[in-house]
């Protein structure tokens, strides 16, 4: 820790661990102590750590074809998309390396389809206050929290903000200027806030009235999270553009964009690109891993894994009055505190449990979607200890 201290750049408040093994739901640190991990590299190991499947898909190309750029075709970023496109509403696909880089990519299709489709003028996305779409600048510009852009202005300029699950306001921040929304199902970051039923069937409702392309941010909602496949499929709409990452190759870095071939045509040879966007390695491990997550009786165990923990904790909640709510859907769970988070963190990872803290108040639980029913209850009870020792 300390040679990390001298060497790598201070951007990250880190925990005191250092992490050298994984297996299913557990990792073990350099002292051989095993924890529980319910942040799941971020909502990324959604198969669990060291999938064997995954790790022979990707070990079995990297001795075939490890890299040749996008100036040629390669077979396994074509079946990924396939199975992409099979899978959802989109018709084409775009690869990139992250979550930040693909909402690059979304915000630049955006921009060009909708001043192609209405001309001049209409460059202006809606965003969200609380949503968080990563840190370049495309990125952090659509980002609505105001944190995160301290010192970095000025800012790609085009980007306004409503709150979340208000219609009324999104449709009042409508105007010529507007070519697109960008929204996250449930905003992850910003709290695991959730939207009312109906939130986006209104929002695909005044897209479709006012031409406005609806970009659905799934980089952490994606993917099975939620029970579904994606969390739109929740809502009964589909978007036009949407941005996976994250869980898409379990561990290995990859983002994809997503978009319907009427949106997807503004993109022509020279408009977009990425020298690492869609390798054979990292294309041959998400094929495998979207093929495990896309099973029904999958995603029926994430919905019902859920339903488990959802019981669970709402007891907890009565347990704890420093539980102010609980939210969350699927796999994908904060519980807002009274108080500051960070100290339970610290009391989970002394006990064995890996969880994540953010807004300051909200601890989130994002256990790997193969967590089992016995692997629940055992956070659980750390929780519950931790949540004794912090707060009585
Ligand atoms: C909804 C959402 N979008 C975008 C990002 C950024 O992804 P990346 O860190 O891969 O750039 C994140 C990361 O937490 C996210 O949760």
């Amino acid at each position: 820790m300390e040679r990390a201290d001298n060497v790598i750049m201070n951007t990250y408040g880190r925990q005191p661990l250092v992490l050298v093994k994984g297996e299913g739901c557990r990792v073990w640190d350099d002292q051989g102590r095993e924890y529980l991990d319910f942040v799941a590299g971020l909502a990324v190991v959604n198969l669990g750590h060291a999938h064997p499947d995954i790790a022979r898909a990707a070990a079995a190309q990297l001795t075939q074809l490890v890299h040749v750029s996008n100036l040629y075709y390669t077979t396994p970023m074509v079946e990924l998309a396939e199975a992409l496109v099979r899978r959802s509403f989109a018709d084409r696909v775009f690869f990139a390396n992250s979550g930040a880089e693909v909402n690059e990519g979304a915000i630049k299709l955006a921009r060009r389809y909708s001043r192609e489709r209405f001309g001049e003028g209409r460059h202006r996305i809606i965003c969200t206050e609380n949503s968080f779409h990563g840190r370049t600048f495309g990125a952090l510009s659509a980002t609505g929290q105001s944190k995160f852009w301290q010192g970095f202005d000025p800012l790609l300029p085009g980007f306004s903000f409503v709150p979340f699950n208000d219609l009324e306001a999104l449709a009042q921040a409508v105007d010529d200027t507007v070519g697109a929304v960008l929204l996250e199902p449930i905003q992850g970051e910003g709290g695991v806030n959730l939207p009312s039923p109906d939130y986006f069937k209104g929002v695909r409702q005044l897209c479709d009235e006012k031409g406005l392309v609806l970009i659905l941010d799934e980089i952490q909602t994606g993917l099975g999270r939620t029970g579904k496949l994606f969390a739109h499929e929740h809502f009964g709409i589909t978007p036009d553009v949407m941005t996976l990452a994250k869980g898409l190759a379990n561990g290995l870095p990859m983002g994809a964009l997503l978009a319907t071939t009427e949106v997807a045509s503004a993109f022509v040879p020279g408009t977009h690109a990425s020298t690492f966007g869609g390798g054979p390695v990292v294309a041959a491990a998400a094929k495998t891993a979207l093929e495990l997550l896309s099973r029904p009786e999958f995603l029926a165990g994430v919905r019902e894994q859920g339903a488990f923990l959802q019981e669970k904790l709402s007891d907890f909640k009565s347990r704890f009055p420093v539980i102010q709510v609980v939210r969350g859907l699927g796999l994908m769970w904060g519980l807002e505190l009274a108080q500051e988070g960070t100290p339970v963190v610290a009391a989970c990872r002394e006990r064995g449990l890996l969880v994540n803290c953010t807004q300051g108040n909200v601890i989130r639980l994002l256990p790997p979607l193969v967590v089992t029913p016995r692997e629940l209850e055992e956070a659980l009870a750390i929780l519950g200890e931790s949540f004794q020792a912090v707060f009585s």
